[in-house]
């Protein structure tokens, strides 16, 4: 598939990696509640292998997704790693037995969460790792995390973390971040409906650093709105395309990583960059944010 049917490209400040804009989330693919085993575990390699096929070349995924499991699929669907591929990885979280979300923080957590992506991906050195603070249900929570994150500066050093991100974090922890090291991309929670990122993504698309909304589609509660529903019936399309559509549409840094385990939605998905959205349509979605029930 051309460049421009996957929404154009950006390059990740920095690095030598120039991405095209849309990509693919990998969290999707360890089974139910994000804990392995897949139900369809084949179906899993054939989702990959599509991706890459259709020529996305930005996966985002993390070890502890299964826990393991996710990696483990990515490498049997895709080792040796075609050229331009860049896997951005996370680091920050631990899921124990009880299948619960723990922070991961320590320098030996973060230590032995660079060696576990690097065995289970299967390489010598991580080209992205995202420090993944911990936030609340609420979105991320004040506090510093330089100790973090001059701790995988520290890893970079060592040449295991090509280059290192933030994930769930404010602007004054960015901030606080790029004083220690240099920051090539930051992923948080952020749809047609959730705009509390709308400044900072302006602040980025500045800077030229790529931004990742991670739930596009809304996560585990899928994204919902008359007006969404609307929209697409008049534009032919679904509302999960709209969805993407417009978050391609809303700033050049935007980096799109949908999840899905499904071949099919894959596919509509990455077909969402050849829609166009007119301006009175862009209004309307626009307004979506504002409605009741949806937005902060
Ligand atoms: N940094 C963080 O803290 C953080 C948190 C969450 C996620 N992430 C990353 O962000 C990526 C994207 O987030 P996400 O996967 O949680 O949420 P998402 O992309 O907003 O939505 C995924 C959900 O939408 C469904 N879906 C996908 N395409 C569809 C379509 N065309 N029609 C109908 N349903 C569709 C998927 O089900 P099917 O499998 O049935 O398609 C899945 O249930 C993840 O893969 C992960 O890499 C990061």
């Amino acid at each position: 598939m051309s460049e421009a049917r996957l929404g154009g490209r950006f390059a990740f400040p920095g690095t030598p990696w120039t991405v095209r804009r849309m990509g693919y989330g990998a969290m999707q693919l360890a089974g139910p509640g994000v804990w392995g085993p897949p139900r369809d575990p084949d179906g899993a390699v054939a989702v990959l292998r599509e991706v890459i096929g259709a020529g996305v070349n930005h996966i985002d995924t993390s070890d502890f997704y299964g826990p393991h499991v996710t990696n483990q699929i990515i490498r049997k669907a895709l080792h040796p790693y075609p050229a331009g591929l860049v896997i951005v990885t996370k680091l920050g979280a631990r899921r124990p037995p009880d299948k619960s979300w723990q922070p991961a923080i320590s320098r030996k957590e973060l230590t032995a969460g660079v060696h576990d992506n690097l065995r289970s991906l299967g390489l010598d050195a991580l080209d992205i790792v995202n420090y993944r603070a911990m936030g609340s249900v609420h979105g991320p929570r004040e506090g510093s995390i330089a100790e973090q994150v001059a701790m995988l500066a520290d890893l970079q050093r060592e040449g295991l973390i090509r280059h290192i991100g933030l994930s769930n974090v404010t602007a004054a922890q960015i901030a606080e971040a790029q004083a220690i090291t240099d920051i090539v991309c930051v992923q948080n929670h952020y749809n047609l409906a959730s705009r509390h990122d709308d400044t900072l993504i302006d602040d980025l698309a500045r800077k030229g650093i790529p931004y990742v909304p991670f739930f596009p589609l809304g996560g585990f509660t899928p994204l919902q709105s008359s007006t969404l529903s609307k929209v697409a019936g008049q534009l032919r399309a679904t509302p999960m395309q709209v969805a993407l559509a417009w978050l391609l549409h809303r700033s050049p840094n935007i980096l799109l990583i949908p999840g899905t385990s499904s071949v099919s939605h894959l596919r509509e998905n990455l077909a969402a960059a050849q829609l166009a959205l007119p301006a009175e349509i862009l209004l309307m979605l626009d307004g979506i944010a504002a409605e009741p029930g949806k937005g902060h």
